[in-house]
């Protein structure tokens, strides 16, 4: 019996690693997956709310972590880890996405030898993404896990390129598809359970959905109010149009601390939430007019979802989205965000295409190398 441990922290973590789970569980007589969460976030709508609509089980080990300071966070999760890693000796750790849970356990697993005196090989599920923006703490997360890794599970073609780019053994890189997608595809029915629209009182292509929760946006004032700005403007061009605004807790907490709650609740049209759950979230987004984002997962799913998509970013990790997709990066450019808002309103936004590999399978294909491979 192989032991595989896959290690979650972070609200994007679940969606990602649902579906290799899902897949895992085929396998039960050979495979006994573990999963770890680290507590890198811990509120319910946060955290619990995923594992339970995305049907999975609670985790097995739950290191309560929380909110720290960067090294703080990371080096709790190591230590607590490496005690883990210790005692269940694991063929295999998979870890996901970018977030600080997910290198700290790329770290200690790659620095534990076992018996053989090989330390324990790390699986990373999206990988080679890299945004050549190293102020952004997850383009370091992304390049130390990958150089750690020994399975680089890549969703998108620019992943293969910045990998071999970067010296990996070519041996090491699988182009295997989106696991996001995967469990985007296969919940997608299952949004029909949610009455969002109706408890929000809005309707179908009627609003906007808005998300922001980067430290580039949240946690500056100056950025903050061009983002108030931009909400303002999205009134002028279409006074009908809704902002749904799930606020992340992190952004909550910089509002209140600028003293710019007030001005937020004051524009016209802005519906201000707790952050969502997965159907929800996954339902505001499939029947939104267009979506304003600083995250990267929700790039991907307005192009699979060939939702508009304007990205209040300099640059993006997921070129793919912008290449072929929905989303156009735009930074905190007033001028060219009502352009395109503008192209929305009048139809004559661009039309995007799938990328390759998006097309449910993703967890099969990794799943299906690593049963060879360890
Ligand atoms: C993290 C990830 C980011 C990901 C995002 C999704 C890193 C470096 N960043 O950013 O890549 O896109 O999650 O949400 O790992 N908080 C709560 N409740 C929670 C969790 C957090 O109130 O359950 C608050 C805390 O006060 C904390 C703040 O949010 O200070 C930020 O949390 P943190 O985990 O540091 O990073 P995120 O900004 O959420």
């Amino acid at each position: 019996m192989k032991k595989i441990i896959s290690v979650v922290g972070a609200r994007p973590n679940f969606m990602k690693m649902a579906p290799v789970h899902k897949e895992l569980s085929k396998y039960k007589s050979k495979i006994k997956h573990l999963i770890i969460h680290t507590g890198q976030h811990y509120s319910r709508g946060m955290s619990d709310v995923f594992f339970s609509e995305l049907e999975l089980p609670n985790p097995d080990i739950h290191l309560g972590v929380g909110s720290k300071s960067h090294a703080e966070q990371k080096a709790r999760i190591m230590v607590e880890f490496e005690k883990i890693i210790i005692k269940e000796k694991p063929d295999l750790v998979m870890v996901y996405g970018d977030v600080n849970s997910t290198t700290a356990a790329s770290i200690v697993s790659s620095k534990i030898l076992s018996e053989e005196g090989r330390p324990v090989p790390v699986a990373h599920i999206e990988s080679g993404l890299r945004s050549f923006d190293k102020s952004m703490p997850e383009e370091i997360n992304r390049m130390i896990t990958d150089i750690l890794s020994e399975y680089l599970f890549v969703t998108e073609p620019s992943g293969v390129r910045n990998l071999r780019q970067e010296g990996i053994d070519e041996k090491k890189i699988f182009f295997v598809g989106n696991t996001m997608i995967d469990s985007l595809k296969f919940y997608l029915k299952k949004t029909a359970k949610s009455s969002i629209l109706k408890e929000l009182c809005i309707s179908e292509k009627n609003y906007a959905l808005a998300t922001i929760h980067r430290p580039s946006n949240a946690d500056s004032k100056v950025n903050l109010n061009k983002i108030l700005n931009i909400f303002k403007s999205i009134n002028k061009i279409n006074p009908e149009t809704e902002i749904v605004f799930p606020v992340h807790p992190r952004t909550l907490k910089m509002i209140e601390k600028f003293g710019l709650r007030k001005s937020f609740e004051e524009i016209k049209n802005l519906i201000i939430t707790d952050p969502l759950g997965y159907l929800d979230f996954l339902k505001l987004t499939m029947n939104a007019k267009y979506v304003i984002t600083d995250s990267g997962g929700i790039q991907e799913e307005t192009t699979y979802l060939q939702i508009p998509c304007l990205t209040l970013r300099e640059n993006t990790e997921r070129p793919v989205t912008s290449e072929i997709g929905t989303n156009v990066i735009c930074g905190l450019n007033e001028r060219l965000i009502t352009r395109k808002i503008r192209e929305i309103e009048s139809g004559k936004f661009k039309k995007g295409r799938t990328p390759r590999l998006w097309d449910g399978e993703a967890a099969k294909r990794i799943v299906k190398i690593l049963l060879k491979k360890i």
